[in-house]
């Protein structure tokens, strides 16, 4: 049982009956600061947990899906300082600074991004579970055909310009997998806002 001094009891220093009782400090946590879709959030977290599980568990951004939890579907695939990066696959201690981007920070449902309209128009899905993910590794990608960065299947790996036939294409997004298999209207819906870079500025 704790006691107090005179001196704590009569500046009132002493909980009341049923006042609540502070916490001590869990030694398990650590405080993480997380620039999420341009908010920070100051968090609480133990260092063993995922980025992925932070984004979904802590802050409530569920748009970022948790598929396989082991880095073969790219269901969970966020923007980090514009890379597209598997969010089940980091730890999320290891992105404080950095800039991470979730489907909710893409578009809004009346300003949507290019390709949230795309794979709309093209029936680029079905149940929808690994949309966000193909979504947000489309952009990167298309980023990364932009800065003429060579794939597996490049044949001119000095080439600074990249061709972005079908093959590199499929190449490119082969770490998103789509079960219900609706890669046809994915495959138009990228092309499409490809095409439109090609015409315009770069979204
Ligand atoms: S949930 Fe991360 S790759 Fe499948
Ligand atoms: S739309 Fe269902 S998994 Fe891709």
């Amino acid at each position: 049982m704790s006691s107090y001094s005179i001196e704590q009891i009569l500046r009132g220093d002493v909980p009341r009956v049923g006042q609540p009782q502070p916490l001590a400090a869990d030694p398990h946590l650590m405080p993480v600061s997380l620039r999420v879709n341009n908010h920070v959030y100051m968090l609480q977290l133990e260092p063993r947990v995922s980025l992925l599980d932070t984004l979904r568990e802590f802050l409530g951004l569920t748009g970022t899906k948790k598929g396989c939890n082991q880095g073969a579907c790219g269901a969970c695939t966020v923007l980090v300082n514009g890379e597209r990066i598997k969010s089940c696959l980091t730890l999320a201690v290891m992105h404080e600074g950095h800039d991470i981007t979730t489907i909710e920070g893409l578009g809004q449902p009346n300003q949507l991004h290019p390709l949230q309209a795309a794979f709309i128009e093209h029936d680029g899905f079905q149940c929808g579970y690994c949309t966000p993910g193909q979504i947000c590794s489309a952009v990167a990608m298309l980023r990364e055909v932009e800065q003429g960065d060579a794939s597996f299947v490049s044949e001119d790996l000095t080439a600074t310009e990249v061709n972005l036939t079908d093959e590199e294409m499929r190449e490119r997004m082969s770490g998103n997998i789509c079960r219900c298999g609706a890669y046809v209207g994915i495959m138009n819906a990228i092309r499409e806002v490809y095409e439109q870079q090609q015409k315009g500025p770069r979204i």
